[in-house]
């Protein structure tokens, strides 16, 4: 399962960039917005952390500007994958940018039948948002199933689920289990993945007996 990060935050970036564990980036335009920072610097200076993909959405809604942002947020570097929202603009501005060779994220998906046109309209990757649905009380995770489950029915499809709007390390699990291609954290939820009380623990137990031996492994 790859893991990208969910976050504008260059310093938050670039200290998880260092774990080895952060395989891209997602981005939106609230993440943009909280980042004070202008959209298209910090764009740039993402990719230049971070390797795989870094999602950068489009802000206007009818296909011809979308189509225009689109172009102009792939020309920023290699590795922008330009998201566009679930809308029939949106997925007319997916087609022709993946035509033209640009990775495309489709946000805002909330049910099995967008994931389809999605993949239709030819995605690099779908992002289901599951703690928005687990929010209005409906199981965010069964939308990761039933996309999984599509998806696999047609080998074809290249799109890769991109679960998003992840709040927990159990959203995490949960959709590695269901065998999803990404999952974007927030950085908070990256970090809880390495606790548990009994590492803690048993690593306290070890030190305390090592130090008893008086010896030091370098001597
Ligand atoms: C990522 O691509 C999404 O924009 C993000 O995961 C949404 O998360 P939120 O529902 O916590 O805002």
């Amino acid at each position: 399962m790859k893991f990208f990060i969910d976050s504008a935050d260059l310093k938050e970036l670039k200290d998880l960039a260092s774990t080895g564990m952060v395989d891209g980036v997602t981005t939106n335009p609230s993440l943009i917005a909280k980042s004070g920072r202008d959209m298209i610097e910090v764009i740039g200076e993402i990719c230049a952390i971070v390797d795989g993909p870094v999602s950068a959405e489009v802000t206007a809604t009818d296909h011809a500007t979308m189509l225009a942002e689109g172009r102009k947020l792939a020309g920023i570097a290699r590795n922008v994958a330009v998201k566009v929202p679930l809308t029939p603009d949106g997925l007319k501005t997916c087609r022709v940018l993946a035509d033209e060779g640009t990775q495309v994220n489709v946000t805002l998906c909330f049910s099995p039948a967008q994931a389809i046109l999605a993949a239709k309209a030819g995605a690099a990757f779908v992002s289901p948002f599951v703690g928005r649905l687990d929010d209005i009380g409906t199981d965010g995770m069964q939308l990761i199933a039933d996309i999984v489950e599509i998806y696999d029915a047609y080998p074809a499809i290249r799109t890769e689920v991109l679960v998003a709007s992840v709040r927990h390390p159990i959203h995490v699990v949960a959709a590695a289990k269901l065998g999803a291609h990404v999952a974007t954290l927030p950085p908070n939820v990256l970090r809880q993945m390495y606790q548990h009380p009994l590492t803690d623990k048993g690593l306290a137990a070890f030190l305390a007996d090592w130090q008893k031996t008086g010896q030091s492994i370098l001597g």
